[in-house]
């Protein structure tokens, strides 16, 4: 199969949505199709091998794509091949189905993969290169927290979005005196939270590699309102720990599935208000920061990193994912970026963080 003159590639994205993924087909597409390939979309991640959902690509399909957000070929967080969910009476129990995947991307006549995803894609993926899956990755992600690439395409987006609300959210905090708790998104890593919150002028910045405590973020908060600035904007990563308390979920963990964060910003705008007296708000900021028009930064990441994993094919480089190292993009092995404790957090002597405390913004702790 991968030794083969290469005729047939496919192409899958999974996990969340995420801006810069149709600008990563696009590119992807095009180079393979000039080196006289077909490039086969494969429909909802790796659901798609599952029930060998394919369909041609052709260039009318990649045409006026690069500044849509979300994506074509349709994508899932939910079907791990690997954890199956499979329901037995009342519950749910974990299949492996992996050797179907295999079965089905032999049949289909694939001659290798490109796999556009997060951690989660990103690790079946390289499960399945393990197992004779001729494969490349490309790492997306609006959280950013993928190691051995600088950024990933998406985080851009979500960035200036978050700032965005944050500008918006300045007027009614200032306005009515108030202080205003915004959640953001970013799973257990504190990238768009470090980012929007300086990008978007916030006073306290909470993320999840800072635990924090309540009576310092109050302290900040009274001590502006001391200073004659009655408002504050705090940015709470969905991921932010309160010392000595857990981590907050919307729901339970199902088979096969990350188990969904949030809460956080509404609890935390309670205990402010209780402790300082002040009206506060909290909003969450939610999928917005997934949606929408991709930055001119992802849509050129985007299709650098389409463009090489085309060349990674061409080059059998399989079981590896493209990575941003500036000014290069290069090829990483996969199971250097993937995999248990590879999680690439904000790291704590970080320059970005001694600014920002430089410059008085507190992070709880
Ligand atoms: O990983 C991207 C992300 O948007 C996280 O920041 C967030 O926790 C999660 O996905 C939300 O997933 P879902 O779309 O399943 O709610």
């Amino acid at each position: 199969m991968a030794s083969g003159r290469l005729r047939r590639v496919g192409l899958l994205t999974g996990g969340g949505d995420c801006p810069g993924l149709n600008a990563v087909i696009r590119a992807a597409a095009r180079t393979a199709f000039r080196r006289g390939w077909e490039v086969w979309g494969i429909e909802d991640g790796f659901d798609g091998l599952l029930r060998r959902d394919v369909h041609r690509l052709t260039g009318r399909d990649v045409r006026g794509i690069l500044q849509l957000g979300g994506t074509i070929l349709g994508t899932t967080n939910r079907h791990n091949p690997f954890q199956y969910p499979v329901r037995k009476g009342t519950t749910v129990v974990a299949v492996d189905r992996s050797d179907r995947v295999l079965r089905n991307f032999k049949a289909l006549g694939l001659d290798a993969l490109i796999a556009i995803g997060g951690d989660g894609t990103l690790d079946i993926a390289e499960r399945l290169f393990r197992r004779g899956l001729p494969v490349v990755g490309v790492p997306k992600t609006i959280d950013n927290d993928i190691a051995s690439t600088v950024v990933t395409f998406g985080f851009d987006t979500a960035v200036t979005t978050a700032t965005d609300a944050l500008d918006k959210l300045h007027t009614t905090a200032e306005s009515h005196k108030r202080v205003m708790v915004v959640e953001v998104m970013g799973r257990y890593a504190g990238w768009i939270g470090l980012h929007s919150g300086i990008a978007g002028g916030a006073d306290v910045i909470l993320i999840p590699e800072i635990p924090f405590d309540v009576e310092r973020v109050c302290d900040v908060v009274l001590a502006r309102e001391r200073q004659g600035s009655e408002f504050s904007i705090v940015v709470v990563a969905e991921g932010a720990l309160a010392r000595r308390g857990r981590r907050m979920l919307r729901e339970r963990k199902e088979v096969g599935r990350e188990p969904r964060l949030g809460g956080i910003g509404e609890w935390l705008a309670v205990q402010i208000a209780r402790r300082t007296g002040k009206e506060t708000r909290s909003l969450v900021l939610g999928h917005l920061q997934r949606g929408g028009q991709p930055t001119s930064f992802d849509r050129l990441l985007g299709t650098r990193f389409g463009a090489a994993a085309v060349r990674l094919v061409a080059e059998r480089q399989f079981g590896t994912m493209v990575a941003l190292d500036p000014p290069r993009v290069l090829a990483v092995p996969l199971a250097e970026a993937v995999g248990q404790g590879r999680m690439k957090k904000v790291p704590l002597d970080s320059d970005i963080l001694q600014s920002a405390r430089a410059m008085g913004i507190g992070f709880g702790d």
